[in-house]
């Protein structure tokens, strides 16, 4: 019988569930990390209280969402990768369920998260729909999400995709008009889209899969130095081609 995609996700995130602990693990990578989160949560309107991490996985990025907005919820399919969640951020409400069908009710959150996992769905209009019924009216998206504008990075991508084990063949990363397009066929206005992570993401970001840095000397400062060029290779309309990652920002479109 073939699997479902979400039973494939399952038994995927059984195996990376202890690989998270070992990314996050290093003072370079954690600085990369907390370098996106911060990016990610500054979108977050003043004032918001009721936040969602939707695939928060092994829960570091909730960690954080959860200092700022005490009570945050994090939802997974994976009750491994939350099994780990569950250490590292004591204070949140976990909840395992499927993104694609959520149990929360209409209106409940100000803020919804999605830190690569949109790219794990297969329905992307109906996730981000979900998205949408369960933020109040004023309430905010954020989503960062691998990004194939460049034909180098979509090839790249492609080939660790179909080689590793680490990753479903049918996982897919967006182009920056692509994933706009999701979000407005799902009933989101896109305020902001912005590439993000070049060397940082592809030194520091996952010494699980690329670990060099690990062994270069002074690789905290080399990494923040890299998050500051990124940042400006990023905001160059030119060069900001080779962001690995797009982060959008969107608001539910009064109908
Ligand atoms: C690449 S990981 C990202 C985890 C976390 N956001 C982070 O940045 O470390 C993707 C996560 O999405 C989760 N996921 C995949 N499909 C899902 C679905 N349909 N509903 C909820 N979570 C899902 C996986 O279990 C995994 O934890």
């Amino acid at each position: 019988m073939t699997k479902t995609n979400a039973q494939a996700q399952i038994e995927l995130h059984k195996e990376l569930a202890p690989r998270y602990a070992y990314r996050y693990g290093f003072e370079f990578s954690r600085l990369f990390q907390q370098d996106w989160h911060a990016e990610m949560i500054s979108h977050v309107p003043p004032g918001a209280t009721q936040v969602l991490d939707l695939g928060c996985g092994t829960g570091f990025f909730l960690a954080e969402l959860e200092r700022k907005h005490p009570g945050a919820v994090g939802l997974d399919i994976s009750h491994d990768m939350l099994k780990v969640s569950d250490r590292y951020v004591p204070g949140a409400r976990l909840v395992t369920a499927d993104a694609e069908r959520l149990p929360f009710a209409p209106g409940r959150f100000d803020a919804v998260f999605c830190k690569g996992s949109l790219h794990h769905t297969r329905d992307h209009v109906g996730f981000l729909e979900n998205c949408r019924e369960v933020l109040r009216e004023d309430g905010v998206l954020v989503m960062s999400e691998p990004c194939n504008d460049n034909p180098l990075i979509r090839f790249a991508r492609a080939l660790l995709y179909k080689r590793s084990p680490h990753f479903d063949e049918g996982d897919q990363g967006f182009t920056r008009k692509g994933i706009v397009d999701l979000c407005e066929r799902a009933g989101f206005e896109v305020t902001l889209v912005k590439k993000y992570g070049v060397l940082a993401y592809v030194f520091a970001g996952f010494p699980d899969h690329l670990g060099i840095l690990k062994y270069v000397p002074g690789n905290a400062l080399l990494t923040r130095l890299f998050i500051r060029i990124d940042r400006v290779v990023c905001a160059l309309p030119g060069l900001s081609l080779l962001g690995f990652h797009v982060v959008i920002v969107g608001r539910p479109r009064s109908s």
